[in-house]
Parts: structure tokens; C-alpha cells; sequence
């Protein structure tokens, strides 16, 4: 049943459509790294940062701040793999962490997570690409 491949393409393009329905701007592929990335967050990074990235409290810092987002774009894939533990101002508050590190994430993880995170709850319609994941872990830390 060679067919059953292009029919289980032909469904997963169709819901990856329908699931992205509200951000035409996504490429297929910018979508399919922020449906991977989806699952990724569920697993690692939801119970703090919450279903919709609006954090908690004062604990959690939310993932909503755009302009947070973009100003430490390239540092984010250090934060997810290394962790972080600094006092940082996010959406107006301050946050003074820990974030624990996450070191069995691959550098495509984090490109998918990324991806999700600053597609869905920031306003990026570009990929967070595996290349840029890899730059951003090869900057060194201050
Ligand atoms: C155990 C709770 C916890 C988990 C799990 C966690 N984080 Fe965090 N995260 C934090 C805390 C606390 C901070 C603030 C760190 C600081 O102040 O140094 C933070 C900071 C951040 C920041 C920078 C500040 C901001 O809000 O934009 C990003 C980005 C981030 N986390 C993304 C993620 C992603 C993506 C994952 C999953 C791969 C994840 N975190 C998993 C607790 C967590």
C-alpha cells in the first residue's frame, strides 16, 4: 500500500493547515517545526511557563514579551539547554529565576521549540532554524 504514505502526508499538511489557520504567514515548514515544537513544550517547558506562555505568578516569567523575545533572540537556545539564573525584567517584572538546564535537548528540539515559542506566543513568522540554534549556543557566556 504504497499509497497510505501520501495519504498520511495529505492529512498532516491538511491539519497542519487548519491548526495554523490564524497565522497565514507560516510556511509549511515554519509550521511543522512549531508543531513539533508544540509537543516538545508540553513536555519541558508547560508546567512552568504554562499552556499559553503567560508564566506564573512571580516564579515563572511569561513568554509573551515580544520585545524580550527579540532583543535575546540569539541567546535563547542557551537559556533552554544551559538554564539560566540571573535577575531579569520580563514584561515589566522582575524574575530572579532558577530556570534548571535541559542538556538532553538535540539542536533540532530546540529549533522546534523555539520555533513554537516565538511563532506562537511571539510574533515571529520566520523559522528559528537549527543553524541559528547552533550560533547561539556557540557564543560563549560572559
Ligand atoms: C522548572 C521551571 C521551568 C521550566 C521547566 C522551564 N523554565 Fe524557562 N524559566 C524559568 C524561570 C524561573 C526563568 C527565569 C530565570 C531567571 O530569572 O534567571 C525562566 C526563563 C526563561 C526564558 C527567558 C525569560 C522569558 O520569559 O522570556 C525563556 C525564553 C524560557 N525560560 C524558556 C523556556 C523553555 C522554552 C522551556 C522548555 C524547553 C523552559 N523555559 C522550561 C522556569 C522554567
Amino acid at each position: 500500500m504504497h499509497n497510505t504514505k501520501f495519504t498520511i502526508t495529505g492529512i498532516t499538511i491538511v491539519v497542519l493547515a487548519i491548526v495554523f489557520a490564524c497565522q497565514p504567514k507560516l510556511s509549511i515548514k515554519t509550521a511543522q517545526y512549531a508543531t513539533n515544537g508544540q509537543k516538545l513544550y508540553i513536555t519541558h517547558c508547560q508546567n512552568c511557563h504554562g499552556a499559553k506562555g503567560d508564566g506564573l505568578g512571580t516564579l515563572y516569567p511569561p513568554l509573551t514579551d515580544t520585545a524580550y523575545l527579540s532583543k535575546n533572540r540569539a541567546k535563547l537556545p542557551r537559556i533552554i539547554k544551559y538554564g539560566m539564573n540571573e535577575t531579569i525584567l520580563v514584561g515589566g517584572h522582575e524574575y530572579t529565576g532558577p530556570m534548571p538546564p535541559l542538556p538532553s535537548l538535540t539542536e533540532i528540539d530546540i529549533a522546534y521549540i523555539l520555533t513554537y515559542v516565538t511563532t506562537k506566543f511571539g510574533q515571529d513568522t520566520e523559522i528559528y532554524s537549527e543553524q541559528e540554534v547552533r550560533k547561539g549556543l556557540s557564543i560563549p557566556t560572559k
